[in-house]
């Protein structure tokens, strides 16, 4: 396809719910703190009360309200507050001009709670250190509608997260922290619809795959200019363990040798997060993240990993730990009592999600002779379970599934004389009978409108799912007929494709998997997924050069695949979606 200019692919207002517009229209008005809160607690089944609950992730001081003490004469900027909730107070000697230099995060949007996240830098030792948090309908916080208080500490590498709970649905919000005499940039996030609301439009991003030595986050750029995005999903790789050199020369890593300690872990996620595109996308949109394999080390299963010898990095439980706490501490995700990272969403009556751990939680060893062995599975037993129920249990439009590997069949054949074989063991096809296993919940319970989230590949892909795309007794690529599902996979940020396969495989690849309806393997980018009652459509944005620096780039369309409500089959749509004209501004 040729590249056309890049499209304002928003969308329209997503949610009919007036008290949304209520609170907007008197925020606006700003002026009277009491009309607001009393209307953001009457009209919503989630009050606001002034002191709305946070619980705080890093174990210490979670109640909220506990800094303040009312309106100081004296608060600088923040003087014009005309609502009356506490205010931050500290006394003491400023911290460090770099506190924040890590920026400010959000994710997880429930309809009354979003999980706000920041980090103390540059403080060391075993102090801690109280930290305010608040959160307004207006990004000049003239008026507020939820405070509270978290401690950082060495504990938790001064990371700070806040469930913020209490708080009005299908709303932009803003956000921000005092700590030691210093306030944040600005955070803009936004809560899920009711699940009871009738939602017209919502518009996701779908991410996955930085690999920092291989350019520059170009897809966090744009996605951090785009007003009109519900939340982004990121469907793991967020980091990647290698030393310095190893994948990529574009960039240096921190640390520079492979991450294997908790420090080591850290020491990386800090790298990324003091990207400046990286940040401003956090800062911008709340994120709903998995990990894949590289948060860890790269082939990981349950039980160790391709790229992990215990003779040389010690005991895989003791990595695996280091950086399943990393990962927790540094991305803006609710943590869940036994670690487990599957987890559900639901946006009103248009989307329910269902984010999956297809890398720590079950999966068994990548093993090219047992394929077909019905006792191995992916996500364990329990995960399937719990997706099961989910997808049966499920009362909206659309069954979204976020999860990692790609699950359409990738089949290849070495020679003419040889028979079909599995590309990636690493992927689906590695634990057919498992994909199956899920393909029969969805035909036996008549499930419709199933459509599969996935990254990992680093290439984008729009493909039909069904239980044998070779089989034309079974699937028919030219009617869809046959086919269970559809998989959108999104391509990565900068990590690389499949380039290097020459154009002669390639068309083999495309013979031996006619369910994969489109793909491109050479790009870098992004997936905006404009989801209606009528269709959820995919734009896959991409972008030449990712290994400049040169903000000035903008991507361009690379394809527009979608699915018909009701009909599991991809139809190419001449143009992405049009933009959404109100969306709540950017934080400033
Ligand atoms: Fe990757």
């Amino acid at each position: 396809m040729e590249p056309k200019t890049p499209p304002d692919a928003r969308q329209s207002d997503t949610t009919r719910h007036p008290t949304r517009r209520d609170l907007l229209k008197l925020a606006a008005a700003a002026g009277a703190a009491g009309t607001l809160l009393a209307a953001g607690c009457g009209t919503d089944d989630a009050a606001v009360a002034p002191d709305a609950g946070a619980s705080g992730g890093t174990g210490g001081a979670g109640g909220a309200g506990g800094a303040g003490g009312g309106a100081a004469p004296d608060a600088g900027p923040d003087a014009a507050l005309t609502d009356d909730l506490p205010r931050p107070e500290y006394t003491g000697e400023p911290g460090p001009e770099g506190l924040y230099r890590h920026g400010v995060a959000s994710g997880d949007p429930l309809p009354d709670a979003v999980i706000l996240w920041t980090r103390l830098s540059e403080l060391s030792g075993e102090a801690e250190v109280e930290v305010f948090w608040e959160i307004s309908v207006r990004p000049d916080f003239l008026v507020r509608i939820a405070v509270g208080t978290v401690v950082a500490s060495s504990a938790r590498d001064f990371t700070v997260k806040v469930d913020a709970t209490g708080l009005p649905a299908g709303t932009s919000l803003y956000y921000r922290f005092h700590a030691l005499g210093r306030t944040s940039p600005v955070g803009r996030t936004r809560t899920a619809p009711p699940a009871d609301a009738v939602v017209e439009r919502l518009r996701l991003a779908l991410t996955s795959c930085a690999s920092i030595g291989h350019g520059y986050y170009h897809t966090f750029r744009e996605l951090s200019t785009q007003p009109d995005l519900d939340a982004v999903v990121h469907v793991g790789d967020y980091i990647y363990e290698y030393e310095n050199g190893r994948y990529g020369d574009a960039r240096e890593t921190e640390p520079r040798h492979e991450c294997v300690t908790l420090t080591d872990y850290r020491t990386r996620y800090a790298q990324h997060r003091a990207d400046a595109w990286c940040q401003a996308a956090h800062r911008q949109h709340p994120f709903i993240c998995v990990w894949d394999d590289h948060e860890s080390c790269n082939g990981a299963w349950r039980d160790g990993a391709e790229n992990h010898d215990e003779a040389v990095s010690g005991p895989w439980a003791d990595r695996k730990a280091a950086a399943m706490q990393a990962w927790h501490e540094w991305l803006p995700v609710r943590e869940q009592a036994d670690g487990r990272i599957f987890r559900g969403f639901a946006f009103g009556d248009l989307v329910d999600l269902s984010m999956l751990d297809t890398r720590l939680w079950g999966r068994d060893r990548q093993n090219g002779d047992a394929v077909d062995d019905p006792e191995r599975t992916l996500l364990g037993r329990d995960q399937e379970a719990w997706l099961s129920a989910r997808l049966i249990g499920a009362t909206a439009r659309w069954r979204l599934i976020g999860q990692q590997v790609m699950m359409g069949h990738l089949r290849f054949r070495a020679s003419e004389n040889l028979p079909l074989g599995v590309l990636n063991f690493d992927q689906w096809d590695g634990y057919a009978p498992a994909r199956q296993r899920l393909f029969d919940v969805i035909t036996d319970n008549g499930l419709k409108n199933v459509v599969v989230l996935s990254g990992d590949i680093h290439s984008s892909w729009a493909n039909e799912l069904t239980p044998d795309p070779n089989d034309p007794a079974v699937y028919d690529p030219a009617t869809g007929a046959g086919a269970v599902a559809v998989e959108f996979v999104g391509t990565s940020i900068t990590s690389p494709g499949l380039a290097a396969l020459q154009p002669a495989l390639l068309d083999r690849v495309r013979a031996a998997n006619p369910h994969v309806r489109w793909v491109d393997i050479s790009k870098r980018g992004w997936l905006a997924l404009d989801i209606t009652p009528a269709r959820v459509q995919g734009t896959w944005m991409h972008f030449e050069r990712i290994r400049e620096e040169n903000p000035s780039q903008v991507p361009y369309v690379g394809g527009v695949w979608a699915v018909r409500d009701g009909v599991p089959r991809l139809v190419e749509e001449a143009e992405p979606a049009a933009p959404r004209a109100d969306a709540p501004p950017l934080a400033g």
